[in-house]
């Protein structure tokens, strides 16, 4: 028999992510954690599979594609490439990765729809909101008259025709639902906020529309679509089935990981779509905080992201894993910032993990010809030190309890008292004083043994986390077995056997210079927002396995002059130009624009003296979104064309221009 038939199952997603953009580190966050997850049930004995996909249909991305004069279906196809061939290149691909617009998925949102219906749980209806006729959508929260906030005109009242879902006559069921699954919805502060929610009554639910073409078809009803919830949510069970869900023996899910501002959707909407379908709920809905940066939600409408790929390409990826699961408390937001990104960098894994295993590694290469030593004691010397059988016996019930629970913090800092403690351990014994007499080669034993046999369960408690790094370290210290199926319930102190060969110790987590890493991962981030529009149906996926700053467009495609319209240009004259602090790339420069003095900072400092720019006229975007770069607020951009060596060359006049004014 299979060994993997005869494991319990488990079911984990991610949410769908839309595909009118591109993804940033929040959406990474979101699938890193599944991730984690995903490696921690299977070192639990767990069959696990994990969904994530892409949500495509709809006004926005409707939207998108015609700014990039493409159907919704290629543009959403090219986008929907994207996201998946990161998560390949981050090593977090789901087992499924579902798009809406799969044939699977639009069966299955027809059959819920059927079956809700056949149960008297849908009635037609009218839908009545503020349209906007330019853009083709309904503003929410529009009165009669105000205009779209996106291109101004005014909108006006339209009525139509819609399937509702009878959300309503779910309240009661819901709360029920919630008081006998006290654990459904996690954490609880946002337990008590969908409880409030549904306590204060449930209105139904528009779930289809007449006024968008790109959508899943209602049968034999045309023109009209389903609408956003009603479809992208069923996604994750079109993933595993649909309606064949049982062949697979996955449904329910046992954990849906969202993003706070969802949850309402997955854990209201999507448990009453559910019970009107008779079909089987979810376990456990959570819904962790946002990333933050500038002390603002991550999103591309504020112009604040941070993308995955720079990151990635300059520190990788592990790094920012242990970053993200370290530095915020799951279920909270927490703000994103480079410098505690690299600090943990070089901290926590150069220092601590990667120096603690390339020191014992290496020790016992020198001091026992690279075996693993015998120690005299079996239970490891000291009583007080982690090199006892009941500390690790204890460690390792405390830390599977703290990631059972989700708090990866928590897990991760009782890991790294480990380190601490094994690496005080090994200063205070001093191995090579131990090693220059004979008399000690006992106790070095002792010692050397202890030592390995800590990293070796450090290791193993820290894969989910950081699963290459781990492996690496894994095989180094001699064993044989994949690490990723090593059973934390079998792990014991002891198992690591004496006379074992320890591989050639390598540096896993080599030191960086924090400045510089930063610039690097600051100037790649720049060049790849500058690039990052929508996309071209040549978009090129870079190759499998490898981590690329691929720019998001290959070809830019055409924009209409009300575009071109929307960036607006200034001549500026700078007045003051001097260097940031700490930053070898940047300039901070105060730029006269005609009616203010801006604080730019530009990445010119390579290319350019500060004071051979005092003086000089240049282009200048007025209207970008502040944003700070190394803790300077830049309040524009100049304009510059890349050089032949990759150096920037700023776009200047050949003849006379007053201050301020505008290019067109
Ligand atoms: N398509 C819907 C979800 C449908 S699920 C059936 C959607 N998509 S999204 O692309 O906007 O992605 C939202 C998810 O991305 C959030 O729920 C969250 O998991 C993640 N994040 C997006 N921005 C984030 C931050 N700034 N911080 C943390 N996570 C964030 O909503």
């Amino acid at each position: 028999m299979n060994a993997s038939h005869s494991k319990p199952k488990y079911y984990l997603t991610t949410p769908l992510y839309y595909t009118n953009g591109l993804p940033h580190i929040g959406h990474t966050y979101s699938t890193i954690v599944a991730d984690v997850i995903r490696r921690y049930k299977r070192m639990r004995g767990f069959d696990v599979v994990m969904t994530t996909g892409a949500d495509e249909h709809g006004v926005n991305v409707e939207r998108s594609a015609k700014k990039a004069g493409m159907s919704p279906q290629e543009f959403s196809t090219a986008i929907a490439a994207q996201w998946k061939q990161l998560w390949d290149d981050l090593g977090i691909p789901g087992e499924e990765f579902i798009r809406t617009t799969d044939e699977r998925h639009h069966r299955t949102v027809q059959w819920l729809f059927k079956r809700c219906r056949d149960n008297g749980f849908v009635e037609k209806g009218h839908y009545t909101g503020q349209y906007c006729i330019f853009d083709n959508a309904y503003v929410v929260d529009a009165g009669p008259g105000d205009p779209c906030p996106d291109c101004g005109r005014p909108t006006e009242t339209v009525t139509e025709e819609n399937y509702f879902f009878k959300l309503s006559e779910f309240q009661q069921r819901l709360l029920d639902f919630y008081a006998a699954n006290p654990d459904f919805i996690k954490p609880e502060s946002r337990r008590n906020e969908v409880l409030s929610f549904v306590n204060g009554g449930l209105r139904n639910l528009s779930i289809t529309r007449t006024t968008i073409r790109w959508g899943i078809p209602v049968p034999g009803e045309a023109p009209h679509v389903f609408y956003v919830w009603f479809d992208a949510l069923i996604g994750y069970l079109s993933a595993v089935g649909g309606p064949d869900y049982d062949q697979r023996g996955l449904w329910p899910a046992d954990l849906h990981i969202v993003g706070k501002e969802i949850i309402r959707f997955h854990a209201v909407y999507w448990p009453a779509f559910l019970m009107a379908a008779d079909l089987p709920l979810p376990r456990q809905i959570w819904a962790h905080g946002w990333l933050l940066f500038d002390s603002e939600k991550m999103s591309k409408s504020r112009g604040n992201v941070v993308r995955p790929r720079p990151i990635v390409n300059v520190l990788g990826i592990e790094p920012l894993r242990y970053y993200l699961l370290r530095e915020i408390v799951f279920g909270q937001d927490g703000s994103f910032s480079y410098d505690a990104l690299v600090g943990r960098y070089n901290s926590d894994l150069a220092n601590g993990l990667g120096n603690l295993a390339s020191r014992t590694l290496t020790m016992i290469e020198r001091y026992f010809g690279g075996e693993v030593p015998k120690p005299a004691d079996a239970r490891g010397y000291g009583r007080d030190v982690p090199g006892s059988a009941d500390f690790a016996s204890a460690a390792l019930t405390n830390i599977t309890q703290l990631y059972e629970r989700l708090s990866f913090s928590l897990a991760l800092e009782s890991i790294w008292e480990l380190v601490g403690w094994i690496d005080k351990y090994i200063t205070v014994e001093k191995p090579w004083t131990l090693a220059e007499k004979p008399e000690d080669r006992d106790r070095l034993a002792n010692v050397l043994y202890t030592a390995a046999e800590g990293l070796r369960i450090v290791v193993a408690l820290a894969h989910p986390v950081l699963p290459q790094s781990t492996q690496k370290i894994w095989q180094q210290l001699g064993q044989a077995e994949p690490l990723d199926s090593v059973q934390l319930d079998s792990l014991s102190w002891g198992q690591l056997k004496p006379g074992t060969k320890i591989g050639k110790p390598e540096a896993v987590f080599p030191r960086v210079e924090k400045s510089e890493t930063i610039e690097r991962i600051e100037a790649m981030e720049q060049e790849q927002n500058k690039a990052a529009a929508p996309p071209a149906t040549t978009t090129a996926a870079p190759a499998a396995g490898s981590v690329t700053a691929a720019p998001a467009v290959e070809a830019s495609p055409k924009i209409g002059i009300e575009d071109f319209a929307k960036v607006e240009m200034r001549v500026g004259l700078v007045k003051t130009a001097e260097r940031v602090a700490g930053a070898d790339k940047l300039l901070q420069l105060q730029v006269d624009i005609g009616d203010e003095v801006r604080q730019i900072v530009a990445g010119l400092a390579l290319a350019y003296k500060p004071e051979a720019l005092v003086g000089r006229k240049v282009v200048v975007v007025t209207n970008l979104q502040p944003r700070k770069l190394r803790g300077v607020e830049s309040n524009g951009m100049i304009v510059a064309a890349t050089g032949p060596d990759g150096s920037p060359v700023i776009a200047g006049f050949l003849e006379e221009v007053p201050v301020g004014a505008r290019l067109k």
